[in-house]
């Protein structure tokens, strides 16, 4: 028997999460798919940081209850480069914070509204293929119980990540893949220790990018530039340690604060965006979509304001009949997406030391930085994009 719903969504992460969830408060029906347990896809430590646009969605899809409690507002950034600090405030050029809260309780806030409501999450099931998209009934084909079963549907949204199986199911011939990638990655660490200050502190040094963040009044998240195919267990926690206090430390500010470290792992980096979005019946969303380099905090708030564009799309068409939400999907989220990856790339070239860069070049970098944050302009360009652009057109 085959069975049937308005909307099969591949990919239980935060994009396929809201995406149900907000299908779900317009009365479509939807059923999402994840490879992964529950376990896996609710304790995952990935971004951290909402823009104010992320923050009033999640108001507004009645899921800010928590989120109030248990998230901190960061009103600057604190650039460190050439031995000084330069504060930017962006909440005083803006008069919008960034909030602090993780995406592993922004996934479990959607996971329990969903299971509230009696939503369908099926965990541990891989979606092996998806077909008939030029048609008005494509197919999920999933695998459940030992066999690979079928789900119809009247449309598909692939929110599967960067490696999922929806992208590829559009023929090559009409699809268009910009990408970038980076000599660098990230060590990330997650330590049980205060951070010296609720803001959040970028350093631009000669040994290498380094940043100091928080998930939690009592936990801190740093990340320090490495060789792209580095490994987490190159690096000893002194080795952590005192490169961070290297590249982070300057006079005037307190100083990096040890801890127990509780993780660490290396990422590597890049930029990626695919054209265009949509495809027959088949709509992408979030990393399936576009991946930009972390620098800058985008990457969770641009899956969530592609579903701010898809969802309200879905509903228009089961409430009216009408396409045009749907039709313009692609076009509008590439608006944004393109002016994301702008604000990404441009802070990740700007704040990494890039290997064999000239002398010239990484006198110029620092001039760029000090033109962002030492004028009025500067700051302005920045603070914007940071705390982020408007989540609908
Ligand atoms: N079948 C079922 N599930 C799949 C399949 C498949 N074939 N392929 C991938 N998935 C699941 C993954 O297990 C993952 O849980 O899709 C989910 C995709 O979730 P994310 O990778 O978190 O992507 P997205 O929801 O777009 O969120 C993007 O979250 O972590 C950040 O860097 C990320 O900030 C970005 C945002």
């Amino acid at each position: 028997m085959t069975e049937r719903t308005q909307v099969g969504i591949v990919g239980a992460g935060p994009a396929g999460l809201l995406l149900s969830h907000m299908l779900h408060l317009a009365g479509v029906e939807s059923v999402v798919f994840e490879r992964g347990n529950r376990e896996h896809v609710g304790t995952r430590l990935r971004a951290g940081g909402l823009e104010h646009g992320a923050v009033a969605l999640l108001e507004r899809v009645g899921l800010g209850a928590r989120m109030r409690k248990l998230a901190l507002s960061v009103a600057a950034t604190d650039f460190r480069f050439d031995g000084c600090g330069h504060r930017v405030d962006f909440r005083a050029i803006t008069g919008h914070p960034f909030t602090i809260y993780p995406q592993y309780e922004i996934v479990s806030d959607l996971l329990e509204a969903r299971a509230a409501a009696g939503g369908e999450v099926r965990f541990d099931t891989p979606v092996r293929r998806i077909d008939g998209l030029e048609s008005a009934r494509p197919v999920i084909h999933y695998e459940a119980g030992g066999s690979v079963r079928r789900l119809e549907c009247d449309f598909i949204a692939g929110c599967d990540g960067y490696h999922g199986v929806c992208r590829q199911a559009i023929p090559a011939s009409v699809q268009r893949v910009f990408e970038e990638n980076y000599p660098f990655g990230w060590l990330g660490i997650l330590a049980e220790v205060a951070p010296p200050s609720l803001e959040v502190a970028y350093a631009c040094h000669e040994r290498g990018f380094a940043m100091q963040s928080f998930r939690a009044p009592t936990i801190s998240r740093m990340y320090l530039q490495c060789p792209p195919d580095d490994r987490a267990d190159n690096w000893s926690d002194e080795r952590i340690w005192s490169e961070l206090a290297l590249r982070l430390d300057v006079p005037d500010r307190p100083p990096v604060a040890r801890g127990p470290i509780v993780q660490k792992s290396v990422t590597a980096m890049k930029s990626f965006v695919v054209e265009p979005l949509s495809y027959g019946t088949l709509f992408l969303a979030g990393d399936a979509a576009h991946i930009v380099p972390p620098t800058g905090a985008k990457g969770l708030n641009s899956a969530m304001a592609d579903i701010a564009l898809l969802a309200p799309a879905f509903a228009a068409f089961y409430r009216t009949g009408r396409r045009e939400g749907l039709d313009g999907y692609s076009a509008a989220c590439l608006r944004r997406t393109w002016q994301v990856q702008r604000f990404a790339a441009e802070m990740c070239t700007l704040l990494h030391r890039f290997p064999g860069a000239s002398d010239y070049a990484w006198r110029l970098q620092r001039e760029k930085l000090a033109y962002m944050t030492g004028t009025a302009t500067g700051m302005r360009t920045y603070a914007e994009s940071f705390v982020g652009l408007p989540f609908e057109p």
